[in-house]
């Protein structure tokens, strides 16, 4: 039996007085155990970041950058020994686990080389008017204070980084908290961290169970929480503390939408393919995972049976091996609940045309038709390797389709009319649209978010970097302007 991981308390290995076993959805092998804080500990870390903010904050760009370069180029060398820990830590195919690691990486670098732009002041000439003459107005922007950073289980690594980098850009001390059936790979992240010369409290990793979270989210010295998971789990979280900073990354129920331009067979093979892969990429388990297909009716009866048969190909099996592109769900109660929805929606009238089956915590590829409005399928995000698909008259009837949803993170929308790329990006309540492939795509400088209850704010390394910031402006008098 080895020694179970310490956790990071102020840049610092520690160990609590308890214990937290990490499984392998594929096999039920245990991947490793990892420390957990006491209370005591988990005060000190927020009392450490809560000190050494004013001194971070101050911190010279350069400092904060090259922290930030390290941990970027660390990763790089490590990366395949991190795919295969979030791979075993999560279930998610190699090969994606692989692409994770290359996003983090690019978080980091990003965050680097933000460090290095931001916050170089805006001027303003406040002579507009009499009152103003010879006064100059120049702003620059300000940690709004430490943030409590609450990380998911889809991207182990790649959503801590989204929540780290940016804070670290800043100068403002981060506490993370990963989720719990995903620690290992935050607490790898530690290490990284704990090669650079970041003043000692300025990041903690903190593996608590989530009935811990609420006591982290009231604490005053966290005015900023940047969430990612559920919206029930957002919801409550912003209900509860109404007067922080809360940025929240909540669900989404992505559609792809075809418009009927898109028509000829190369088109509606693309489509197909990328839709196929994405709604199935992590089984599922993404916000931005293609959940509903919304096509025209002039061309969805031939696209159907093309998804159908590139979903057929999807390589389903062991996480490990390089040729699976769909693994486990995170949990077999993951599973069931998926299970349940499906049978729930076939059971309603819904027509199964691929998939529809469960094996302990995996769940095949699924395809289905006519869902019935009202059903969980049809009305709540899946997070499970399910597609289903809709057939609509015209592009008006399309983006009202796709609008009428509780979500609105994200949307595909395949056409090559520019004009009609236009069109729905400003008919499309959603965060992003992305013309010419599926939701699923994002590029992690991109701002990223979503309307509706899709949550609050952006992420994106800048956009996270002025999330957590505010500007505060200094106005100057007397100037020969
Ligand atoms: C998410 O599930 O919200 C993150 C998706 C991504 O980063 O690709």
């Amino acid at each position: 039996m080895t020694a179970p991981h310490p956790f990071w308390l102020a840049g610092r290995q520690a160990t609590g007085d308890d214990t937290l076993d990490v499984t392998s959805p594929w096999d039920g092998r245990t991947v490793g155990s990892v420390s957990v804080p006491t209370d005591a500990q988990v005060e000190a870390a927020v009392a450490a970041a809560h000190a050494v903010r004013t001194e971070f904050a101050a911190t010279p760009a350069h400092v904060r950058a090259a922290a930030l370069d390290h941990v970027a180029k660390r990763l790089a060398e490590r990366t395949e020994e991190i795919a295969q820990l979030i791979s075993a830590e999560n279930g998610k195919p190699i090969k994606w686990a692989r692409g994770e690691v290359g996003r983090a990486i690019s978080v980091f670098r990003f965050a680097c080389e933000e460090a290095r732009r931001f916050n170089g002041g805006d001027a303003q000439r406040l002579d507009t008017d009499a009152g103003g003459t010879g006064r100059l107005a120049f702003t620059r922007r300000f940690p709004k204070g430490p943030v409590l950073g609450i990380a998911p289980f889809n991207f182990p690594l790649n959503l801590c980084a989204h929540k780290v980098a940016p804070a670290l850009a800043v100068g403002t001390p981060i506490i993370l908290k990963p989720a719990p059936a995903t620690p290992l790979s935050a607490l790898l992240l530690g290490e990284l961290l704990a090669e650079t010369d970041l003043p000692a409290g300025t990041w903690s990793v903190l593996p608590v169970a989530n009935d811990r979270m609420p006591a982290l989210v009231q604490d005053e010295r966290l005015p900023v929480i940047s969430f990612t998971g559920s919206d029930k789990v957002g919801y409550q979280i912003l209900d509860s503390v109404p007067r922080k900073h809360c940025t929240l990354e909540l669900g989404g129920n992505g559609a792809a939408l075809v418009l009927p331009d898109f028509s000829s067979e190369a088109d509606l093979d693309w489509a197909a393919t990328r839709i196929a892969t994405f709604s199935n990429y992590q089984g599922g388990q993404s916000c931005i995972s293609v959940q509903r297909v919304i096509a025209d009716a002039s061309v969805y009866d031939r696209l159907v049976p093309k998804i159908v048969a590139a979903v057929g190909t999807q390589v389903t099996g062991d996480p490990s091996d390089a040729a699976t592109d769909v693994g486990p769900l995170v949990s077999e109660d993951a599973a069931r609940r998926v299970e349940s929805w499906v049978d729930e929606a076939v059971a309603a009238g819904a027509e199964l045309l691929a998939g529809g089956k469960r094996d302990g915590a995996a769940y095949a590829p699924t395809v289905l038709a006519g869902v019935p409005a009202g059903t969980k399928l049809a009305t709540e995000e899946v997070f499970g390797p399910v597609l289903t698909l809709h057939r609509a008259d015209g592009e008006e009837a399309i983006y009202a389709a796709a609008n009428d949803s509780q979500y609105g993170l994200q949307a595909g929308v395949f056409t090559h009319d520019i004009q009609a790329a236009f069109r729905a990006h400003r008919a499309l309540e959603v965060g992003g649209v992305v013309v010419g492939d599926v939701p699923s795509y994002r590029a992690d400088q991109m701002p990223y978010g979503g309307a509706k209850k899709s949550g609050v704010g952006r992420e994106g390394v800048k956009f996270a970097m002025d999330d957590y910031t505010y500007e505060r402006v200094m106005v100057l008098t007397g100037i020969d302007l």
